[in-house]
C-alpha cells in the first residue's frame, strides 16, 4: 500500500474516532463511560462520544480495514454491510477503505431504523427486555439526513452507499442485495443480531467476514451462539478488542 493510501485511512480513523479534538462521553448512558475524553475508551470503543462519527474506536476500525482489504487481495465477491450505523462512522470508514483502493464495483450498505432501538415489550426475547436499551434512543436515535449529512462531509456520499431504513426485521429478508463480503453487526441486541444473521449470513460469500461488534454483550453473544450451533459453524472465533470478535467464513 502506498504511503497516500495508508496516511489517508489513518487520517480517517482518527478524525471518525476523533482523537484528534478529544471530544468527551455523552454521560447518561447505560453504564458510566467516566468523565470527560479517555484514550483508553477512544481505542477500544468503549464510550458514547459527544461528537464524534462513530463509537467503534480505533482497533475495530483497524479490524474493519483489515477484512475489507483481505476480501479485495483475495478477489472475494459481495459488498459489505453494516447492520446498526448511528452516525455512520464505521460505515463511512468502510466506504473510504474501498475509495482508497480505487473500487468502483462494490457498495457499502446501510441498515438502521435510523430512529434507534426497537422498543422491547412482553414479546421480546428476555435477555432484550432486561437490556430495555430503547430507554437510551435520546442518544441512540441518528436520522438519515444526518447520517447522509456525516458522509458528505468526508466527500463519501455518492451511488457506492445505499440504505435500508427501517426495522431490520422488515428490512433484511427484502433487501436487494446479492453477496455480502463483509458483514458488520452492531445492532446490540439478541432479536437485531439475530434478524441479522438469519437474514444476512446466507448471503456471505466463503472467505468473507462477520465482524459481532457486540460479543460481549450476553443478549448479543446468545443470539450468535445459537445461530453457529444451529447452522454447524466451527470457524474459529478471533478477538478484536474486549467487546468485539469476528470470523472468516471457510464455506
Ligand atoms: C451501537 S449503535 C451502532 C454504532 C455504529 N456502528 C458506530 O459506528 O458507531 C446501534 C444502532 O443500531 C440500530 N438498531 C439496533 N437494533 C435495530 C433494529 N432491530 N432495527 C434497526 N436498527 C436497529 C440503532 O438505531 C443504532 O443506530
Amino acid at each position: 500500500m502506498d504511503s497516500g493510501t495508508t496516511l489517508y485511512l489513518d487520517l480517517l480513523k482518527k478524525v471518525l474516532t476523533n482523537v484528534i479534538y478529544k471530544d468527551g462521553a455523552q454521560q447518561a448512558s447505560w453504564y458510566y463511560f467516566g468523565e470527560g475524553y479517555s484514550e483508553h475508551n477512544r481505542a477500544n470503543g468503549e464510550d458514547w462520544p459527544m461528537v464524534a462519527h462513530t463509537m467503534v474506536g480505533l482497533k475495530r476500525l483497524d479490524n474493519l480495514q483489515y477484512c475489507v482489504e483481505k476480501v479485495l487481495a483475495d478477489n472475494v465477491p459481495g459488498d459489505l454491510i453494516e447492520t446498526g450505523v448511528w452516525r455512520g462512522g464505521a460505515s463511512i470508514f468502510a466506504r473510504g477503505v474501498l475509495e482508497a483502493h480505487g473500487v468502483k464495483d462494490r457498495t457499502v450498505w446501510l441498515a438502521d431504523s435510523f430512529e434507534g432501538m426497537p422498543v422491547t415489550d412482553g414479546s421480546s426475547h428476555p435477555s432484550d427486555r432486561e437490556l430495555a436499551l430503547h430507554k437510551y434512543n435520546d442518544h441512540l436515535a441518528i436520522s438519515l439526513d444526518q447520517v447522509k449529512e456525516n458522509f458528505a462531509c468526508y466527500d463519501l456520499l455518492d451511488d457506492q452507499v445505499a440504505f435500508l431504513p427501517g426495522w431490520f426485521r422488515d428490512t433484511l429478508p427484502t433487501a436487494p442485495i446479492d453477496k455480502l463480503a463483509v458483514l458488520r453487526l452492531d445492532g446490540d441486541l439478541y432479536e437485531s443480531t439475530m434478524d441479522s444473521l438469519a437474514n444476512l449470513y446466507p448471503r456471505l460469500s466463503p472467505g468473507g467476514f462477520v465482524i459481532i461488534d457486540d460479543y460481549v454483550i450476553p443478549a448479543c453473544r446468545e443470539a450468535v451462539l445459537e445461530y453457529r450451533e444451529k447452522h454447524g459453524i466451527t470457524d474459529e472465533m478471533v478477538t478484536i478488542d474486549d467487546s468485539s470478535v469476528y470470523w472468516r467464513r471457510s464455506s
